[in-house]
């Protein structure tokens, strides 16, 4: 099994929401992934950006957006982060009755798919699902907000699809999100995860970008097969 590079996205929803450019720019160097958190206070409690934001966003890096969608009706909304240049947007399994419809609707808009589970979603319903998909992200906390205590036994359902992925020889990456921190991306990691979504551990650090390196480097080394 080959295992590829770890990505590491780190999460604006930490960064200071006034000075966003400057704080994207401070991991442009380090980060493979901009982690953006678009809440619409329906499906869960949280309100935080929505498209504008990430339109003008776009324009001030070239650090591709992994965009996670906490929204009702992602039909509606997704294919728009995907025109905005999104690199993957990612929407909930518990919004959507149609996932691989909408997959598809994303793909054929220049994207990348992916499907969330949240904390209290089992997995097993989505695994042959998952060739529609590029990246199935795993809650390791409930979504809405950052600064969460990260919640081990959901790493349960990464080995699971872990499992599910490397025997059906998919093409997929595994991304955790949630509590991901320099005590929690080794386990994550060893459980099969390869792209990790930090917040609180890259804009709480004293400097961000060498906190996305060491979390990368803290991946690697544990990652199976490594
Ligand atoms: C929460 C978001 C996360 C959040 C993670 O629902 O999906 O991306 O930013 O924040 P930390 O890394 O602080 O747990
Ligand atoms: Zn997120």
């Amino acid at each position: 099994m080959t295992v590829p590079p770890p990505i590491v996205a780190p999460s604006i929803l930490a960064a200071d929401f006034a000075r966003l450019a400057e704080e994207v720019r401070v991991v442009e160097d380090a980060a493979d992934w901009l982690h953006v958190d678009v809440m619409d206070n329906h499906f869960v409690p949280n309100l935080t950006i929505g498209l504008p934001v990430v339109q003008s966003l776009r324009a001030v890096t070239a650090l591709p957006f992994d965009v996670h969608l906490m929204i009702d009706d992602p039909r509606r909304w997704a294919p728009g982060y995907a025109d905005a240049g999104a690199y993957n947007v990612t929407f909930h399994a518990e919004a959507c009755d149609d996932p691989v419809a909408l997959a598809k609707d994303l793909r054929s808009a220049g994207a990348k798919a992916g499907l969330a589970i949240d904390r209290d979603t089992p997995i097993e319903p989505y695994l042959d699902l998952l060739p529609s998909f590029d990246t199935l992200l795993i809650m390791t906390i409930k979504a809405g907000f950052g600064g969460q205590r990260f919640i081990p036994q959901l790493l349960d359902k990464v080995r699971a699809a872990r499992r599910h992925v490397d025997t059906g020889h998919l093409e997929l990456r595994i991304e955790v999100d949630g509590g991901i921190a320099a005590d929690t991306i080794e386990q994550a990691s060893a459980a099969g995860a390869d792209a990790f979504v930090a917040g609180t551990a890259v804009y709480g650090a004293a400097d961000p970008a060498q906190a996305v390196r060491h979390l990368r480097a803290l991946a690697e080394r544990a990652a199976p097969g490594a």
